[in-house]
């Protein structure tokens, strides 16, 4: 079934093809077609105080506004993170941003967060109906925010979202707003965070806050910035984002075009960072880890080097719901000590 739809989906124009297949999955939602009940592997994971069903999630972008919410369990996934979703309705970057890598399973995408605003995903969020999926708001801010204000966008995010989402994600990391890297900056996170973390602590529920954080940082930059957030008593990273780099073999005549890498290429990286990350906290912080995942093989691997949970986004789109349900099924019970 999904090897036809594939061969079909992959005719078209990427972003066609996804809004498509969203449409459709709405559509079936609605009807009722989709199962939110979550497969629940050998044994629970806790993480940040979650009960998560199993580790495998699905990584933020995939959908903006919310068109599924706690049916994407249906595809074998114990989590989902929906947005990323601005204050703000916003239309993103000129068309086309999306494209196809097919030759190295992966994707470009220039997107800019593309989305239908904050009060629109808290309607949406409103008709949860829980059965045990986790699912979390991927937060962002408007392109025309400047960011010695990008406090008031997340805190806004937070505030509409709080008595539905099970967690936040700050995502301080797409390459696709100018300068919200900068918010990673050690001296930004810190005042960002101090912030954001202490409004969060005043909210009536308190959900745990993940960071979102991108794979180009280099050495140097990196460990400054794992203690800003150390220090800042997050719960919880997700590493990484898509990445601004290009390997050298890239096959794909479109691996020129600009914006963030995903898929296959971007694994060696994000488990280069996954590694570096857990290496640094110990078991003190929560880490999901994303990026490439495309098989088995990866995702233990991610596991063996220290993530908790693992989120897909490319490798669903290349190898469909068997991989979900063949990684929520097998993934070990334990990372590294
Ligand atoms: C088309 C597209 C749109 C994305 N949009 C977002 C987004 O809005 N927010 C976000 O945090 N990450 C976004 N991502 C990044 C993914 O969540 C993920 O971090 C990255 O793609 C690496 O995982 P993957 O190799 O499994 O795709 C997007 C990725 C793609 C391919």
């Amino acid at each position: 079934m999904f090897s036809i739809a594939k061969k079909l989906l992959f005719k078209l124009e990427p972003e066609k093809a996804h809004n498509l297949t969203l449409n459709s999955l709405g559509l079936a939602s609605k009807l009722g077609l989709l199962s939110n009940k979550p497969l629940f592997s050998d044994g629970q994971i806790e993480l940040a105080g979650l009960n998560f069903p199993n580790r495998i999630g699905l990584a933020g972008g995939m959908d903006k506004n919310g068109i599924l919410l706690d049916d994407w369990a249906h595809f074998g996934f114990g989590f989902a993170e929906i947005g990323t979703v601005t204050p703000k309705a916003q239309s993103g970057n000129p068309k086309p941003r999306m494209f196809r890598l097919v030759e190295d399973e992966a994707i470009v995408n220039r997107m800019g967060f593309n989305n239908k605003g904050i009060d629109h995903l808290a309607s949406r969020f409103k008709k949860r109906k829980p059965a045990g999926f986790i699912l979390g708001a991927n937060l962002g801010k408007n392109k025309t925010t400047q960011n010695n204000l990008a406090e008031a966008d997340y805190c806004l995010g937070m505030d509409r979202l709080f008595p539905y989402a099970d967690y936040f994600t700050l995502n301080i990391s797409s390459p696709n707003t100018p300068g919200l890297r900068d918010l990673q900056h050690p001296e930004r996170v810190k005042t960002l965070l101090s912030a954001l973390i202490g409004y969060r602590n005043d909210l009536p529920l308190r959900r745990p806050i993940f960071v979102k954080i991108d794979p180009d940082l280099t050495d140097l930059d990196f460990i400054p910035v794992l203690e800003a957030l150390g220090k800042a008593k997050i719960d919880g990273i997700i590493a990484t984002n898509t990445t601004l780099g290009r390997p050298d073999n890239l096959k794909s005549r479109y691996a020129v075009e600009n914006g963030g890498l995903s898929g296959a290429p971007l694994f060696e990286k994000s488990l280069g960072r996954v590694e570096k990350i857990r290496s640094f906290y110990g078991r003190t912080m929560a880490l999901i880890g994303v990026g490439g995942i495309d098989s088995l093989e990866r995702g233990q691997a991610m596991i063996e080097a220290g993530a908790d949970a693992i989120q897909i986004y490319t490798g669903f789109v290349f190898k469909g719901p068997a991989l979900i349900h063949q990684l929520a099924l097998s993934l070990p019970m334990h990372g590294k000590e």
